[in-house]
């Protein structure tokens, strides 16, 4: 399928084949290719729980408030932000840049490109990410409230900003995964409509995780897309400046 026609084949499905298996290994596939999905940073704050196990997903339908779409899916992924890991991975990305760096810029810019990834990843990201009950946040926004003053500046800091921030590259992790899915010739859900509390219950979640989207899997039956597509005239939504 071409892009567009993954594009118009993916639809919410709301109830799936309750015999039509889906592979297992293929939405794997899929979760791994949505990991090329871009995150702020490349930070890659988020987590994706594959959900198979009968038991399990018995105790998400009434966590996805019993939603017909949970009751029939074959599997659920669930994507889950990790803002708690930013030091682990901050680290992680600067390891590679390092090498990234070594192996692909001039020689003569080698040092100072190394010393400004050091100083992004070794410093202004964990100021950026850390969290103290909104306070740190406010001292940032503060902060570039009046650096804003002078010259333009990243003025999205509060700790509500960068949480906001999290959710919106594992949306597009989530995104990714369902257009894969798409290509794959399976089909999804995505849901909002859950008590987060039972969903981490059931999954055993630590407490500082959040989930940002639940996506349920399978194959439509043809009474599993509720009728025609609507979507607002283009006119309303596309600016042209
Ligand atoms: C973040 C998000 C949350 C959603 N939550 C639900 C949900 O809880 N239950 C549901 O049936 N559909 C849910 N949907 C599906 C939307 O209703 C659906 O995508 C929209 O109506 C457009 O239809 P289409 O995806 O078939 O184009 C959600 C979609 C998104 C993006």
């Amino acid at each position: 399928m071409s892009l567009q026609e993954i594009l118009n084949h993916r639809r919410a499905v709301r109830h799936f084949d309750s015999v039509k298996p889906i592979d297992e290994t293929t939405v794997k596939k899929c979760i791994e290719l949505a990991s090329l999905a871009p995150t702020s940073s490349n930070l890659q704050l988020w987590e994706a729980y594959h959900v198979t196990d009968k038991q399990v997903l018995e105790q998400l339908v009434p966590a996805c408030l019993d939603q017909k779409t949970a009751r029939s899916a074959q599997q659920i992924v669930v994507f889950v932000t990790r803002q708690d890991r930013y030091k682990q991975h901050a680290k992680a990305v600067l390891a590679f840049e390092e090498g990234n760096v070594r192996r692909n810029s001039p020689a003569e810019r080698q040092d100072k490109r190394i010393k400004d990834k050091a100083m992004y990843y070794g410093k202004l990201i964990p100021f950026t990410y850390s969290r103290c009950l909104g306070l740190w946040g406010l001292v940032r926004k503060g902060l570039a409230q009046c650096i804003g003053l002078f010259r333009p500046m990243t003025r999205q800091m509060s700790e509500g900003d960068v949480r906001v921030s999290v959710h919106k590259s594992c949306a597009l992790v989530a995104q990714t995964f369902m257009l894969a899915m798409s290509e794959a010739g399976y089909d999804t859900c995505p849901l909002e409509g859950f008590d987060s509390w039972r969903v981490k219950k059931a999954l055993k979640l630590p407490y500082n995780t959040e989930i940002n989207m639940v996506i349920t899997c399978g194959i439509r039956v043809p009474s599993g897309v509720w009728g025609e597509r609507f979507r607002l005239p283009f006119e309303e939504t596309y600016h042209k400046v």
